[in-house]
């Protein structure tokens, strides 16, 4: 489902962000991806999403061979995964509800399906008092939650979360876990970077940690 096999991704200066990456994540595996800041958590999601090409190495999702994708396949390809980045990237002019609706306007769903999914994601972040406001008028932790409700909304194959629980309190960021897993029980497959080693002690999945742009260690949390 999700598969590097040595990927490097050096960035002008030069910064090598990514050292000889090898990985597999399964179809229906949830995994935290830990380590510093600076280690190469975002530049590995962003490589993984297509938003980066890697300056070497081969990349696998969710069906696609990321070295070999068109640009005219990578809408399709976006619509197979869903991305909660680290800065939330909400659309500053749309309401909660239109933020979240945004990708089953762009795949053309049927308006009374994106009516009843957008306001069942929207109940499932609790953000159902908050629907009509705009992005500035949220704090950041229920803008973190719009981020993931978009990233859900479509119901992907395969979720990326960049810090989904950076900027919420220990309860929130529970119910947000609880959520990852709801997906993830459901056969969506979790990728989640995190910085937080008690939430990470607390769940038992797959760790991997990253360090220099090095993974440095396996092993179950
Ligand atoms: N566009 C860029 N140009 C040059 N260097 C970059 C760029 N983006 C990131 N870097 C560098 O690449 C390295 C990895 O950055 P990255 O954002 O992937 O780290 P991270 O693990 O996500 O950190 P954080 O936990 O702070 O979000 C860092 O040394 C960073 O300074
Ligand atoms: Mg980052």
């Amino acid at each position: 489902m999700i598969e590097f096999s040595h990927v490097y991704k050096t960035y002008p200066g030069p910064v090598q962000a990514l050292k000889n990456i090898n990985l597999k994540i399964e179809k229906g595996e949830f995994v935290f991806l830990t380590g510093p800041s600076g280690a190469g958590k975002t530049t590995l999601f962003k490589v993984m999403s297509a938003y980066l090409k890697p300056s070497s190495g081969n990349i696998k999702v969710a069906g696609y061979d990321l070295n070999k994708i068109k640009s005219n396949e990578i809408p399709f390809f976006r619509r197979r995964i869903g991305v909660v980045y680290q800065d939330f990237k909400l659309l500053k002019d749309r309401t909660v509800y239109e933020n979240i609706s945004l990708p089953l306007e762009i795949r053309g769903d049927k308006n009374s399906y994106i009516y009843d999914k957008t306001n069942d994601m929207i109940e499932q972040v609790g953000l159902t008092h908050k629907k009509f406001m705009f992005p500035q008028q949220l704090s950041g932790g229920e803008q973190q939650r719009v981020a993931i409700a978009r990233a859900l909304v479509h119901q992907p194959g395969v979720l990326v979360a960049d810090e989904p629980t950076g900027n919420l309190d220990p309860e929130l960021s529970e119910e947000i876990m609880d959520l990852l897993d709801k997906v993830n029980a459901q056969g969506t497959t979790v990728f989640c970077a995190t910085h937080d080693h008690d939430l990470v002690k607390r769940r038992s999945k797959k760790v991997l940690d990253i360090n220099s742009g090095i993974i440095v260690e396996k092993k179950i949390g």
